[in-house]
């Protein structure tokens, strides 16, 4: 699925070429550069995991992948692209959702990876200073023994990148308690399209000295510069944890759950995340996390799961006893059971089912990803408006759609819309957009609550944003990159 503005952006670029090869070839050990070009002359296959996106549906066409070692190569590099007029795609994991951290013709990937070394760590202030191609669990493989953890926790921690975490401003399954990286990330430091290192690196919380530049560039989908460093406020590890996972008999219920939760758990609630119970059978049936009992899920048409962390586990366990007591013992019981985890590896299975649903859906079909941001009373509308949609479209069957299933982060209003089918095919995009971006915006939603705009929402920026935001976001972009190389397509249309 390739949009029509990619052919047009691609005129402007010049192909990386032989010449360029042998000019990187004189600061980058040969090992770092990958190329379908002599005098690598690799097959296009050895390239194909950096072209390919993560759920296979956007592929790009890029020759030459180069993993540089620093900033310093990195802006090497980019100082010679922009000289030649060659597009640039930074890339971190390459777990992104919506095709921004691929190719959308050939050009030059400067994927992260070789970048992953921790600079700095400091146990009193807790922050960290990492190179951004560090991968997200290795940095929280690196503080747990310094009794910390990242303020972000994803699906994809074991492959995606804290700079390319921050590049989309990754959300995930611990916001609800830490907040945005636009308040957790202290400093970054970034090669600008020119080449120039834009050093901002602060290790300060507090800085009211001007514009906070490097917020721009948190959530700017390389489209601003590369991020290869980031200084990150870290968290203190709680010294207990639990998880349980409450089965509901109706949507209608979450809600007044959330409220109930939040006044008795207050401080130690640390996640609140909803499934359906369609995708919850999805990731049953494709082996994410053990399945709860036939018991328990009798009756459900839902699931949360909800997350406490805190100082004190006798503390901590009282609190939550007590509200799954009140839950049980009301007269109009909100929930049907609750799973309460009672170890560790229990703990980590029941959040394996929650964490493994990107996994499931992506096992069963060709998953179409509606990632927003609608009121919370709204989730399961836009579930059932969408399926019933697609149903007088003739297009709810075994090879068209198999299920549109919702799950996502309660606590911050994101639902993650998913429509999974037998294949991508041009029908169901075109029953499905704009449809959903206008129900979104009938909602005053967002249509990317935090994977992105990426390639594949270039145009519906505007149904979440005015036209004088969008027009002010393309003047920042000439800005900082004149000559349109730093990832072009993605983001703005
Ligand atoms: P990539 O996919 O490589 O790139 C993503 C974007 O950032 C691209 O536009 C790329 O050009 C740019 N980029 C990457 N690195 C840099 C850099 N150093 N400098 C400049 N630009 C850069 N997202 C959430 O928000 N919450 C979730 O809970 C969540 N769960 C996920 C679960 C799974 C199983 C998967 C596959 C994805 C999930 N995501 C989630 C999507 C999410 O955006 C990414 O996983 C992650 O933040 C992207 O990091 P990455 O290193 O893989 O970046
Ligand atoms: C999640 O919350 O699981 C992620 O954002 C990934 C997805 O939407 O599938
Ligand atoms: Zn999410």
């Amino acid at each position: 699925l390739r949009r029509s503005a990619h052919a047009s952006t691609s005129a402007r670029y010049n192909s990386v070429n032989a010449d360029d090869i042998a000019h990187f070839s004189k600061f980058l050990p040969t090992s770092t550069i990958l190329s379908t070009l002599p005098p690598q002359s690799l097959p296009s296959s050895e390239l194909s995991p950096f072209n390919d996106d993560w759920m296979n549906k956007y592929h790009g066409q890029s020759t030459t992948v180069v993993r540089p070692r620093n900033a310093l190569e990195v802006s090497e590099v980019v100082k010679r692209c922009n000289e030649r007029g060659i597009a640039i795609v930074p890339q971190g994991g390459n777990t992104g959702l919506v095709g921004g951290g691929v190719p959308i013709k050939d050009e030059l990937l400067i994927n992260l990876g070789n970048m992953n070394k921790v600079r700095s760590f400091d146990p009193v202030s807790g922050i960290l200073v990492a190179d951004a191609g560090c991968v997200l669990e290795s940095l929280s493989e690196y503080l747990a023994p310094h009794n910390h953890i990242m303020p972000l926790d994803l699906g994809a921690k074991g492959s995606c990148q804290i700079g390319g975490n921050v590049s989309t401003n990754a959300g995930g399954l611990r916001l609800l308690r830490y907040g945005s990286l636009h308040g957790s990330v202290l400093g970054l430091e970034v090669v600008l399209p020119d080449g120039t290192i834009l050093d901002q690196l602060s290790t300060l919380r507090k800085d009211n000295t001007g514009y906070d530049l490097k917020q721009l560039f948190i959530g700017a989908e390389g489209t601003l510069g590369i991020v290869t460093g980031v200084s990150i406020l870290t968290a203190p590890a709680p010294q207990s944890a639990s998880n349980v996972i409450l089965a509901l008999p109706k949507f209608e219920n979450v809600l007044p759950l959330f409220v109930q939760a939040k006044r008795q758990l207050s401080e130690i609630l640390s996640a609140f995340e909803f499934f359906d119970r369609e995708v919850y059978d999805l990731a049953i049936k494709h082996g994410q996390g053990r399945a709860l009992s036939e018991e328990d899920v009798e009756g459900a048409e839902c699931f949360v799961l909800m997350e406490t962390s805190g100082g004190k586990r006798e503390h901590d366990e009282e609190k939550l006893n007590q509200l799954l007591e009140t839950l049980f013992e009301s007269d109009k019981p909100l929930i049907n059971t609750g799973v309460l985890s009672q170890s560790p590896a229990q703990f980590a299975s029941m959040w394996a089912i929650r964490e493994g649903l990107t996994e499931a859906v992506s096992k069963e079909g060709k998953a179409y990803k509606y990632d927003i941001s609608v009121p919370l009373a709204k989730f399961k509308e836009v579930v059932d408006t969408t399926r019933e949609h697609l149903g007088s479209k003739g297009l709810l069957r075994d090879d068209a759609v198999k299920h549109v299933v919702g799950y996502g982060h309660v606590g911050d209003g994101n639902l993650h819309l998913n429509v999974v089918a037998a294949a991508y095919t041009p029908e169901i995009e075109a029953a499905l957009e704009p449809f959903v971006y206008e129900l979104v915006a009938s909602y005053k939603g967002s249509v990317s609550a935090e994977h992105g705009i990426g390639v594949m929402k270039t145009h519906a920026l505007h149904y979440s944003k005015s036209n004088v935001s969008i027009e002010w976001m393309k003047r920042i972009k000439q800005l900082f990159d004149p000559k349109g190389i730093m990832n072009p397509g993605k983001v703005l249309p």
